[in-house]
């Protein structure tokens, strides 16, 4: 790489094998030489890795857009390349047409509804342990499910769907393109769940419940009541942002404390470490590792000359290890406060569902340390999602632990 130039060409692609086995060194190279970089794969994007890049074009959205367009070819214009998915809102928006949809996230994402939803939260998690608690072993990522079975029972979809959503989201997102998983998932799935989804909207219409889905159908915007595809397209969107984030931290936050049994004991010795520990997790593994944007006009930015309808790649997990704003960035350290970590994004879009990641997360660690906290894992028989450019994580984790009992007597498993 050339290192007297701050934009050089780079060799760089997030979705490559070869990103996936070290994206943490694929992107050092790059903060080390000047964090912004041209890659020409995928029609060619800009990288931004460093902190300070990442947050000024975040924060930059009429340079830096959300907004779906044709450049950088079809699908959803927040990922490079584009996926093939419907219209996404609010994150596919841009001020001042954004605020309004944002607004109608926010009072059922907020510190308040979370709070009313802890049961539920607790339930499902409590009740996944159970089912594999007496066992003794598991794969871990059964238990880790609880984030899905939460978004789709919270927003008031069928439950007897709940792993067909997990899946085909995680497909879209952690999957290969060229995969028989991945076009399943696309081909056959999303235009299943899509329709069933679509039915829902139609009978929550028709008779509204206290679900989230009924919520949304009935908002009003510019003097009229929300369409369709507006619902369908902020009801899509809250499914992908809660099934996979979550479990993708709370998979590589396991794992870790497995390796890292001194820091385990810590937090079973002391749990008000935890939430502390749950933004360090947050900031080291970064599940959704970055997120595009596209320039809308001819831009210089930090010294690179952009070009309107130039992609560009905004690395929150390259942010989150760049050593001007964290000191041994490569080191989790669970009582790192303060910790302006940018795992949530940063500006205007700056994820919506925080507070519910945040207590999700919390719980599940907390109820695995409590109820298996002598568990081993597997090391050898770990699987990485198959791709990591985009969300990162384990989908298979062996492991085993003293066997307990249940503490439900009433939880179905669907
Ligand atoms: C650990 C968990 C999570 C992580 C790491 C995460 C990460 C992110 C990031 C990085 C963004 C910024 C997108 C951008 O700037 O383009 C975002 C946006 C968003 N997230 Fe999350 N998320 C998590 C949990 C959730 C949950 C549980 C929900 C749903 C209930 C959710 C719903 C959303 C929504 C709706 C947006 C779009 C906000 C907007 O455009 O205004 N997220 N998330």
């Amino acid at each position: 790489m050339d290192t007297a130039n701050r934009c050089p060409v780079i060799h760089f692609d997030h979705n490559s094998q070869e990103h996936s086995a070290d994206p943490i060194g694929s992107y050092r190279k790059i903060r080390e030489n000047g964090g912004i970089g041209w890659s020409e794969a995928h029609g060619g994007y800009w990288v931004l890795s460093d902190y300070e890049s990442v947050f000024e074009a975040a924060r930059d959205d009429e340079v830096f857009s959300s907004a779906r367009t044709d450049d950088g070819g079809e699908g959803l214009s927040v990922v490079i390349p584009k996926t093939p998915m419907h219209f996404h809102i609010p994150i596919e928006l841009d001020p001042p047409e954004f605020r309004k949809y944002r607004k109608i996230v926010n009072p059922i994402t907020a510190p308040a509804a979370v709070e009313r939803m802890k049961k539920l939260v607790d339930r499902h998690t409590d009740g996944f342990i159970d089912s594999v608690i007496e066992d003794g072993e598991c794969d871990l990522t059964s238990v880790i499910a609880v984030p899905s079975i939460v978004t789709v029972d919270w927003l008031g979809l069928d439950l007897a769907d709940w792993k067909r959503y997990s899946h085909a989201h995680h497909q879209a997102l952690a999957g290969i393109p060229s995969s028989d998983d991945y076009k399943h998932a696309m081909e056959v799935e999303f235009p299943y769940l899509s329709e069933r989804m679509r039915e829902t909207i139609t009978a929550r219409r028709e008779n509204p419940t206290d679900d989230i889905i009924s919520y949304l159908v009935q908002q009003e915007l510019d003097d009229r009541t929300i369409d369709d595809f507006e619902a369908f397209a902020m009801l899509e969107l809250l499914l992908a942002g809660g099934v996979g984030t979550t479990a993708s931290l709370v998979s590589q936050s396991l794992v870790w404390l497995a390796r890292h049994t001194d820091v385990r004991n810590r937090l079973i010795d002391d749990p008000s470490l935890m939430d502390h520990a749950v933004e360090e997790f947050l900031r080291y593994f970064s599940p959704t590792q970055a997120l595009a944007r596209t320039v809308v006009e001819d831009t210089e930015f930090r010294g690179c000359p952009m070009k309107k309808g130039d992609r560009a790649l905004l690395a929150w997990s390259s942010a989150n290890r760049d050593a001007k704003l964290f000191e041994n960035p490569d080191d989790i350290d669970i009582e790192r406060w303060p910790n302006r970590h940018t795992a949530f994004g940063i500006g205007v879009h700056r994820c919506a569902g925080s507070h519910l990641g945040r207590y999700m997360s919390k719980a599940l660690i907390t109820q695995v340390l409590e109820r298996m906290p002598d568990y081993t894992v597997e090391f050898d028989s770990l699987q990485a999602y198959p791709h990591q450019g985009t969300n990162m994580g384990w989908q298979r984790i062996p492991a085993k632990y003293t066997p307990g009992k249940k503490v439900l007597t009433d939880y179905e498993l669907y």
